[in-house]
């Protein structure tokens, strides 16, 4: 498969979809879980989803399973999410909150944070400290989770260190969930990033956010250092005010921030521009300070807002559904129904979703085609999604194994 990948992405023209296989093969599928999601740092939830010590959520990666805890000491810790003793699944709810994590099948008992504390009839010579849970490795970043399956993760600190100041304004530190959702695409997770990293479909597909989110190609695409002046007036506002704008995206392509306007007179995502809550999260220093945008590749796009936030998490299922989980934030001490009305708050988004999913159904259901032909993108419109592409190609020819040298 190594090799029929290599030729794939040897032959692809750059600037151009990719090839069927890229987005239906099982093989394929199978090598980006293995080279992508099982080595880079994923999003996975935030922090203030663990409410308190105990708090709990499953996640499933391909074909990982991890727990998310908080532990009596208030810190995140992430653990692959089966027992020591024969391998059962210890968390089968998708959250919860538990004292100790106590395992279903016998009932082994582990601590917050991993330690084994209990195990029947297991013998004088048993070492328990030996069985504690497997950990995954998890960073929190301004109040957003990290995990990483690999067990020689890749660098955190540099993007760790670029999105803390722009992250900070929003104080996630002071927020809670108000609502998530979980949808399903029928369609392969490069689709659902090709869809989101292009504003060329938003005109004809999303009547609601484009009540609020311009329908301008710089606001997806821009390149480091090549803003237009509209953009590098916006940012030096915010920058005089205190809060991280500037355009920036990683050598690598990974990962990008920027702080984006929204439409003229438009403040969060409404049916009407207005502001969604009055008890603000963060401390923004006027309403028109757009959106921060921010994406990390493979798994998350975001925008932080001056009276809100809105995470999303990618996880691919299969090699054409993907699901994709949007959780809006809003400061701790907000009262639904007082500071906010839930419909309000997450009206345009819901529909902006159900829109991106039917299109990225229709894409794959043409791509499943055997007419179907990679066709070119919109250098003008689709950059964003040539930047993705290209992110994606580079990063799978970079991992798969050298050739081997035929021996002289
Ligand atoms: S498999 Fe978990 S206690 Fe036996
Ligand atoms: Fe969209």
């Amino acid at each position: 498969m190594q090799a029929a990948l290599r030729d794939l992405l040897a032959r692809r023209r750059v600037g151009y979809a990719l090839e069927q296989p890229f987005y239906s093969d099982p093989e394929i599928f199978r090598a980006d879980m293995e080279n992508i999601f099982y080595r880079d740092w994923l999003y996975a939830i935030p922090a203030c989803e663990l409410e308190k010590a105990g708090s709990f959520v499953t996640h499933q990666v391909g074909d990982y399973g991890v727990i998310l805890v908080r532990g009596a000491d208030g810190a995140i810790r992430a653990f692959h999410n089966t027992c020591r003793h024969r391998g059962s699944i210890l968390c089968k709810a998708a959250k919860g909150n538990a004292p100790k994590l106590v395992c279903p099948y016998h009932q082994w008992t582990y601590e917050l944070d991993g330690r084994l504390l209990w195990a029947r009839d297991m013998g004088a010579d048993f070492d328990a400290s030996a069985h504690g849970l497997k950990p995954v490795a998890c960073r929190e970043l301004a109040g957003l989770v990290y995990i990483c399956l690999s067990d020689n993760p890749p660098d955190f600190d540099s993007f760790a260190n670029l999105a803390r100041p722009y992250l900070a304004p929003h104080d996630l530190s002071a927020a809670k969930v108000s609502y998530s959702s979980s949808i399903i695409e029928n369609g392969n997770w490069k689709l659902v990033w090709e869809n989101n990293r292009e504003c060329y479909h938003c005109g004809g597909n999303h009547p609601a956010l484009c009540r609020t989110f311009p329908d301008d190609p710089t606001v997806t695409g821009i390149e480091e250092g090549e803003a237009p002046p509209h953009l590098m007036q916006h940012f030096q506002r915010c920058e005089a005010a205190g809060i991280k704008a500037t355009f920036h995206i990683a050598d690598s392509g990974q990962y990008r921030l920027a702080r984006m306007p929204l439409k003229v007179g438009a403040k969060s995502y409404t049916m009407d521009g207005g502001i969604a809550v009055t008890r603000r999260l963060g401390r923004v220093p006027f309403d028109d300070a757009g959106s921060l945008l921010k994406f990390h590749y493979p798994t998350t796009w975001n925008h932080f807002l001056p009276d809100h936030s809105i995470t999303f998490r990618v996880t691919p299922v299969t090699p054409t559904t993907t699901e994709v989980r949007t959780t809006w934030l809003v400061h701790k001490d907000a009262v639904e129904g007082r500071d906010y009305d839930l419909k309000r708050l997450t009206e345009v988004w819901i529909a902006t979703n159900d829109e991106d999913r039917r299109v990225v159904e229709d894409n794959q259901r043409g791509i499943n085609s055997p007419a179907y032909e990679p066709g070119p993108y919109s250098a003008v419109q689709e950059s964003g999604v040539i930047q993705f592409v290209n992110w994606y190609c580079t990063t799978m020819a970079s991992r798969l194994e050298p050739v081997a040298m035929a021996a002289e």
